[in-house]
């Protein structure tokens, strides 16, 4: 799913988590090496990169919860991972900006108890951000053969039938996500006319317009689910539940939906 936070298509969230991730692990090394070897040096290396290190996180933060709002898809497995990495990240920087305020000699082993205790969350972090990246997909502009760029719409919420694409603008298995209200809908050309069915997979919710469309079948870019474009119907697993279609129709060139 291709992120909102992006340039020219490229995820800006994981330009700048390699800084924070640096600089807080740094601020742990430097302040070890303060106590192992009793220069005061690397104690002030150890502060200015515990500054760096909460700031550059507060920076990627940005374009992390622009991503959790407009990219993750809802009600997902992939929401809730979503929602712990920040939660964990969040509260690991609290930890670093608790450290540096106590920072002084007398509280060398505390600070570097809350340091050890920010650095493992860091890593708990990492883990889920590394499963949101390569398992659930999250920013990743995905161009499998024929599928075009990512097409998405916003529509005010409204009901019956909806102009929704102009005849010619999809080409055959390209999709078109298109937002009505809170609802999330997937506009597809099969080739042999177009469908329109729910962008929620029901196996654990992934988006189906960051998937896979070809001869009338969709396939779910998690777990690999296929559904039918056309009835809904659940073609292959994990997937139990056959996803909501919608009537479609073409006229005088352009493309409507009722919902
Ligand atoms: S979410 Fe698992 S197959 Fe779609």
């Amino acid at each position: 799913m291709r992120s909102k936070a992006n340039i020219k298509g490229h995820p800006i969230h994981p330009i700048l988590i390699p800084f924070p991730i640096a600089f807080l692990i740094g601020t742990l090394v430097f302040d070890i090496l303060r106590v192992t070897t009793g220069n005061s040096s690397y104690w002030q290396t150890g502060g200015y990169l515990e500054i760096a290190g909460i700031i550059t996180a507060l920076i990627a933060a940005i374009p992390g919860v622009i991503d959790y709002f407009g990219t993750v898809p809802p009600d997902s497995s992939g929401k809730k991972r979503a929602a712990t990495h920040g939660l964990v990240n969040l509260t690991l920087v609290v930890v670093f900006a608790i450290a540096y305020t106590l920072r002084d000699d007398s509280s060398v082993g505390l600070i570097i108890a809350l340091e050890s205790v920010g650095t493992i969350m860091l890593f708990v972090s990492g883990w889920l951000g590394g499963t949101l990246a390569y398992r659930n997909q999250i920013g990743v502009d995905i161009r499998y053969a024929g599928a075009g760029k990512w097409n998405e719409a916003h529509i005010a919420n409204s009901s019956g039938l909806i102009e929704v694409a102009a005849a010619g603008e999809l080409k055959t298995d390209q999709m078109k996500l298109i937002h009505i209200g809170t609802k999330r809908i997937v506009l597809g050309n099969t080739g042999k006319g177009y469908v329109a069915f729910e962008d929620r997979c029901c196996h654990k919710g992934g988006s189906l317009a960051g998937g896979a469309m070809i001869c009338g079948t969709v396939q779910c870019p998690w777990h690999g689910s296929q559904f039918d474009c056309k009835t809904g119907a659940v073609k292959a697993g994990p997937a139990k539940d056959d996803i909501a279609v919608y009537p479609v129709q073409e006229k005088d060139g352009v493309v409507y939906i009722s919902v």
